[in-house]
């Protein structure tokens, strides 16, 4: 992280992100973000919510969503968040995020979200036919981040598209009201060998909740045998693995595994290469199982043991939306104020 806050702003660092309760956690989630929270947390203050506005716009039971809820809360609990360090809450509980995406999506320009990839891979040929929530989606993450001035956002690679366009917003909105240095310009948080896990099927292809292959990834909620039994079937190649990560280049099955590796045990890929060069996967698939069960095993058994007790998540979740409100309230008012709001 900079340690200068970004340009013009004078404001506090912040750090902000969430995940969508929108299907069974993976360790592409985990590597991209939850483990990067947990580190964040002593570091800066740090807000850690639940999408579920964001989860909407794709289909959800409305009988599920609150028991989706608690299970994203259990994941980041389980991670090694603290709710006496950080603030946890769900973002549908602190209305300030869809008031402010309204008057980002007076702000925001078609065209910007014309070019937003990942509308494009979840819409495929038929975006005539999903929601309008779907295609503004970018627009209520921006609001998101920029209703708590948060300064650093830690993500997966595949939202950095998401963070430019609220960098875009911010800016635009700054000029567009004479409010130099209202908003901060959020920095993306990617850096490490987990920021793009890819699927343990292809190495070409990212580890998605939405595959309809379970082999593909490993689920925060898999047990040991289920974790190795994956890691087992993953697809690689014949060779033995070589002395530099740019001789992998070639290769994105081994390349996948040993940054796999790398993120798990906090080294730097080289480092792994260095230990493993020359050795085949027979004998690199049974340590990476080893490690990826020493890590992961535990949050799944942590993650059942929270939701045994429902209450106590909802009284962590409650008592976090009160505290992200008292952040974001006063950003509300001071851009209703600048807005011309009549309410301002
Ligand atoms: P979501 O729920 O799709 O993903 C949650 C986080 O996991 C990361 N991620 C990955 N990282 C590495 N490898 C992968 N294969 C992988 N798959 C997913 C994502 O990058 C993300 O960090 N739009 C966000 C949710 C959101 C948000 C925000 C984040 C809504 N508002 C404001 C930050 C700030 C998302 O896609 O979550």
């Amino acid at each position: 992280m900079t340690d200068q806050p970004p340009a013009q702003y004078a404001g506090p660092k912040r750090v902000l992100s969430g995940v969508q309760p929108s299907g069974d956690l993976h360790l592409g989630n985990y590597l991209g973000a939850l483990v990067k929270f947990a580190k964040l947390q002593h570091e800066t203050p740090t807000l850690i919510f639940v999408a579920d506005m964001h989860a909407i716009t794709v289909w959800q039971d409305p009988k599920k969503l609150k028991t989706q809820v608690r299970e994203i809360a259990a994941a980041y609990l389980a991670t090694g968040l603290d709710p006496k360090i950080a603030t946890i809450f769900p973002q549908s509980a602190v209305p300030e995020h869809a008031e402010l995406a309204w008057v980002l999506n007076c702000v925001a320009r078609l065209g910007w979200l014309d070019r937003m990839t990942q509308f494009k891979d979840k819409a495929g040929k038929h975006k005539e036919r999903e929601s309008v929530g779907l295609y503004t989606y970018p627009v209520l993450q921006a609001a998101d981040i920029l209703a708590y001035k948060a300064t650093h956002v830690p993500v997966g690679d595949d939202q950095k598209q998401h963070l430019e366009l609220t960098r875009d917003i911010a800016q635009k909105f700054n000029n567009d009201f004479d409010a130099a240095g209202f908003f901060p310009l959020p920095e993306a948080l990617t850096q490490g060998p987990g920021a793009r896990v890819m699927s343990l099927r292809d190495g070409s292809a990212k580890m998605s909740k939405s595959d309809p292959s379970d082999n593909s990834r490993i689920n925060l909620t898999d047990d040991a045998d289920a974790i190795a039994s994956k890691i087992r079937k993953a697809k690689t190649d014949p060779e033995p693995l070589p002395e530099t990560m740019e001789a992998l280049a070639e290769r994105p099955e081994a390349k996948n595994l040993v940054a796999i590796y790398a993120a798990l045990a906090g080294r730097p890929e080289a480092e792994v290469l260095g230990e493993f060069a020359g050795q085949g996967f027979g004998a690199f698939k049974p340590k990476l199982a080893d490690l990826a069960v020493s890590v992961m095993g535990p949050i799944g058994g942590e993650m059942r043991r929270l939701l045994a007790d429902p209450a106590e998540i909802d009284r962590i979740l409650g008592d976090g939306a009160a505290r992200a409100r008292e952040i974001a309230a006063p950003t509300m008012a001071e851009v209703k104020r600048l807005v011309g709001y009549w309410a301002g």
